[in-house]
């Protein structure tokens, strides 16, 4: 053997060591998966590293930033909504009736991610040739340099400049046919606004439908079933959902080193557990294997300087069933290889339990971040389909 090819079959050895994660069998188009995700961490470890070195943390992120671009059938505005920039998509064609609107909120685990992402403006696009809809992006200042509740808030103040009458038929949106959607921690911001929507007498128009994809719901328990199983799968190790949470309402490592033991929650909070017990909460075969033990509680202190994540509106399984029966109509996405899973299916039982019309779709080979990959940067089969059933979803009920 040459020494060339000798060089080459140790590159190739390498980089598959390095790219490679073990997944299950029936996830379609594995290696693709992990060259997606060897990319993503790339990407993080690259932004720290310029972070280290002073060029602030989004630099990279905003290469994946688009512009707002007209295309035959769409066009495109950022704007902002009560000092909040969004990103507003509209048919082109004129319609003769008014239409129906959805108002999406990007993932990213608070920290990242943005309205103007191809991947988001690919699917913000999807909907309005779907659906004939009107689509309003919104974006929220993230964290580390803004914590809780500022991500909540910026996503409500959007909402509620958009939820006017004004404004609604300014975009020629009918104010009873408006859905509120996100995925992973725009899944968690769409829970809370929405629920947050329900108590506010400023508000008069009432939501249509939501629709949770693979949505963050719970702060108290990082031992759920789908952490034990699912902690080192794509897109979302357990690892990184616990440095998201604890980001998400403050930058001292004391709180993520507490939610990484599970132990953050103190004894005087012990009431709110029967919202996140997923020995009562979870279907039986997501129990299955599983031994529930009861919450070891943790130091005061950490609740006292980072109230958030005991706050219904960062956990929106806390919310009690009299709050959880006014909500509207209720779709959520859980993927069976996803971090988040049982957040998704404990609130599929919350809801249900209160009488909330829900329907669930469980992806079977499903991984987080799954309806994000069917686009011009990255395709993936499932996620073609995925992102099919969810906007066939969104044509027949909103
Ligand atoms: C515009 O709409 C037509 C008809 O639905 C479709 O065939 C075409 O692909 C759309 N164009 C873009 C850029 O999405
Ligand atoms: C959770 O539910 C189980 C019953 O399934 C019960 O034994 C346990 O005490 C509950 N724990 C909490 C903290 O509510």
């Amino acid at each position: 053997m040459g020494r060339k090819s000798l060089v080459l079959l140790v590159s190739c050895a390498l980089l598959a060591y390095l790219v490679y994660t073990p997944l299950p069998e029936n996830v379609e188009q594995p290696w693709k998966l992990m060259m997606t995700c060897a990319f993503f961490r790339f990407q993080m470890q690259l932004s720290a590293l310029l972070e280290t070195l002073g060029f602030g943390h989004h630099l990279l992120l905003n290469l994946f930033k688009v512009p707002p671009t007209a295309d035959e059938n769409v066009t495109v505005m950022d704007t902002l909504f009560n000092k909040v920039p969004v990103r507003v998509f509209e048919p082109k064609q004129k319609s003769s009736t008014m239409r129906r609107a959805v108002f999406y909120i990007h993932g990213g685990g608070w920290t990242t991610g943005d309205a103007t992402w191809l991947l988001y403006d690919e699917l913000a696009r999807k909907m309005v040739n779907k659906l004939d809809a009107v689509v309003v992006s919104t974006n929220y200042r993230l964290s580390p340099q803004y914590h809780f509740p500022t991500q909540f808030e910026d996503v409500y103040d959007a909402l509620r400049w958009f939820l006017r009458k004004k404004v609604l038929s300014e975009y020629g949106v009918d104010p009873t046919r408006i859905c509120i959607a996100g995925d992973s921690a725009g899944g968690n911001l769409a829970a809370a606004v929405t629920q947050k929507l329900l108590d506010d007498p400023d508000i008069k128009i009432k939501i249509k439908i939501q629709s949770l994809i693979y949505p963050a719901l719970q702060a108290l328990d990082m031992d759920l079933p789908s952490h034990r199983e699912n902690g080192d799968m794509p897109i979302l190790k357990k690892y990184e959902m616990v440095v998201f949470w604890s980001m998400y309402f403050t930058s001292d490592e004391a709180l993520k080193e507490a939610m990484l033991a599970n132990q953050h929650v103190p004894v005087e909070s012990s009431h709110l557990f029967k919202f996140v017990n997923w020995s009562t909460l979870l279907p039986e075969r997501f129990k299955k294997g599983h031994l529930y033990a009861n919450p070891v509680h943790g130091r005061s202190d950490l609740i006292k300087n980072y109230p958030g994540f005991l706050d219904v509106r960062a956990s929106p399984l806390l919310a009690d069933d009299s709050k959880l029966q006014g909500l509207p109509l209720t779709h959520i996405l859980t993927c069976q290889y996803d971090v988040l899973r049982d957040d998704g299916l404990m609130y599929l039982s919350r809801l249900r339990a209160a009488g909330v019309q829900v329907v669930h779709e469980h992806v079977e080979d499903g991984f987080h971040g799954i309806l994000l990959f069917s686009n011009s940067l990255m395709n993936f089969r499932a996620s073609h389909r995925v992102a099919n059933k969810y906007l066939k979803w969104l044509e027949e009920n909103l």
